[in-house]
Order: C-alpha cells, then structure tokens, then sequence
C-alpha cells in the first residue's frame, strides 16, 4: 500500500494523537490501515498526560527553537490540542539512541514513547479548511536518520484529521516545503507577510484527498501545475512583487518541491494567467 521507505517507518514507529478527546469521534484512528493504540491516545485534558506532553515540548524546542518559534506550553495546549490536534510518530524509549535521551533529558525511570515527530492542525471558521500549524521531526538530531519522518507524519496527519483543504505558513528557503509541496501543489496567498514574525514567510492552500495521499506514499505522479518562471528563495525584490500581484487578484502556485542547494531554494511557480 505504501513504499518500502515508509513501511519500514511504520516497523519502528508508532503513530499517536494528542488532542481534546472529545475531537476523536470526528478523526480517522486508524489512518493507512494502521490503529493509533488506545495507549497512545492523549486525551490533553488528564493529569496522566502530563508526562508525554512534556516529551512533546521538548521535541518543539529542539525543532523550533533556535529559529526564534519554540512554542509556549499554553500555546500548545490552547491553540493545537484542544481546538484540533498534535498527530505524530513515537519510538519506545528503549529503541531510543541514548544521545537523544540525554538532550531531552528522559528520567531513567521513564518507560513509555518518546515522539519523534509531530503534525498540528487546527480547524479554521471554513468548514474542512483546516491550519497546519506546525510540522517537525527530530531527524535533524538523529545519529541514525530516519529518511521520510516528516513528510509520513504529515500525510498520516492528514488522513487523521480528515483534511480536505489546508492552510500553511512557512518560510521561504525551508525544507519542510519539500515536503508540503511533495504532498500537493501550493496556491500562493501571501508571498510576503510582513504580520508574521518573520515577513519573508509565505501563506499557502493545499488541497488533499486520500489518493493523492496514497499516490505521494508509492512515488505515483500527482498533477501539477507546469512551471512559468522559477524563483530563487533570496529574491526579496521578487517575492515583493508576486505579494503586490496577489493583492490586485493575481493567482500563482509553487507546483512542485524545490530543489536545494546550499541552504538556498529555488522554486518552480506557475501564475495563472488572467
Ligand atoms: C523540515 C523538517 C520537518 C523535515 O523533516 P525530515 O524528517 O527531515 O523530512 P523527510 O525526511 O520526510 O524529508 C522529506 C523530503 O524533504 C527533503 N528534505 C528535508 N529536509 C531537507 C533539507 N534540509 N535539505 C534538502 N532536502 C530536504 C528530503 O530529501 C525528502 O525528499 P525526498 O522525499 O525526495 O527524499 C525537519 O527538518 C524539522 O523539524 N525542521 C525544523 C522545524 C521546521 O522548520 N519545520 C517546518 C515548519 S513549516
């Protein structure tokens, strides 16, 4: 059903979900055929969950923190888990490389999972328009990494929660858009944000169904817009620009993951003509 780099994922993680329990009954539990077990069900609102949350925080500081967007515990509890939810991969802490287990500082007497990556999404007034609120994984500090986490966290993230139509923000020249643009085409909203904390971020919809889910999953084509122009992620004058025609109803996409090099990307974007 999916490819071998992905399966062999799915032989050492497990997946799990954070959220509001009462959110569950409108989630699919058992995404690519695969139950999220009962024990790795958090419901945010028992003591008892305390424990794994803290695992959680401390993923996010060492994805987001150096970049200035660690998330504040109240944010984590008021703007992801109980309004939507935190779905991602967990290792046993024994299969855990000790190097790891020493950076979040995991008491020894801990027994359970350890998250290595996470997907939050929210709802949004739309309905099943939802905001991809954060995506990271830890193998940036891995020994032994684990090629595909990210992009497998966010698609079984999606099959999850249901997500038809999804809202993001990221930076330009970030390697998550690798992965949100291997996932689906992004229509461009904002090129330039200068209310975000970092203005050079871009705000994207995507759209999923299932299959195209699947067809990500197996290395199948999914349809893309064709190229029109191709734009470096450090074109600030550029990237000026495509926000100014967005506001006058100009419409672009970023068709398909950027290529990298040196830190730098470059993008495929397509505008559609008027
Ligand atoms: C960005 C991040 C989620 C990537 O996670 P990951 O587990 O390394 O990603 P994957 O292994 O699933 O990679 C998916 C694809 O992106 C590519 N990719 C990921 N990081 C890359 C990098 N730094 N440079 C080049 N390509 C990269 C991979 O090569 C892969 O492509 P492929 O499917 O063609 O082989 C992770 O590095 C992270 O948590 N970063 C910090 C937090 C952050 O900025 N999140 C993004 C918010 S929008």
């Amino acid at each position: 059903m999916i490819t071998q780099k992905y399966k062999s994922i799915l032989d050492k993680l497990e997946p799990y979900l954070f959220c509001n329990s009462r959110n569950t009954q409108e989630f699919n539990l058992k995404p690519l055929g695969i139950e999220i077990k009962q024990e790795l069900i958090f419901d945010c609102m028992k003591t008892e969950s305390a424990q794994f949350f803290d695992l959680i925080t401390k993923m996010d500081n060492l994805t987001f923190g150096d970049q200035g967007m660690g998330m504040d515990r109240w944010v984590l509890y008021d703007c992801s888990a109980m309004p939507g939810a935190i779905f991602g991969l967990a290792i046993r802490v024994n299969e855990l490389e000790s190097q790891l287990r020493e950076k979040m500082n995991i008491p020894s007497s801990y027994q359970g999972y350890v998250p290595l990556s996470m997907y939050i999404a929210i709802p949004t007034a739309q309905p099943k328009h939802w905001f991809g609120h954060n995506l990271s994984s830890l193998n940036g500090q891995l020994e032994n990494k684990i090629p595909g986490l990210g992009l497998l966290t966010k698609a079984m993230g999606i099959l999850t929660m249901k997500i038809e139509k999804q809202y993001g923000a990221t930076q330009w020249n970030n390697p998550a858009l690798c992965i949100h643009a291997k996932l689906a085409p992004l229509e461009l909203l904002t090129s330039y944000t200068p209310i975000h904390t970092h203005k050079y971020s871009l705000t994207y919809l995507a759209h999923y169904s299932e299959q195209q889910i699947l067809d990500v999953l197996n290395n199948r084509e999914v349809s893309r817009p064709t190229q029109s122009f191709s734009l470096s992620g450090d074109d600030k004058e550029q990237i000026q620009k495509i926000q100014k025609e967005i506001e006058i109803g100009d419409k672009f996409w970023i068709c398909e993951p950027p290529t990298i090099a040196n830190e730098l990307s470059t993008y495929s974007i397509y505008k559609e003509d008027n």
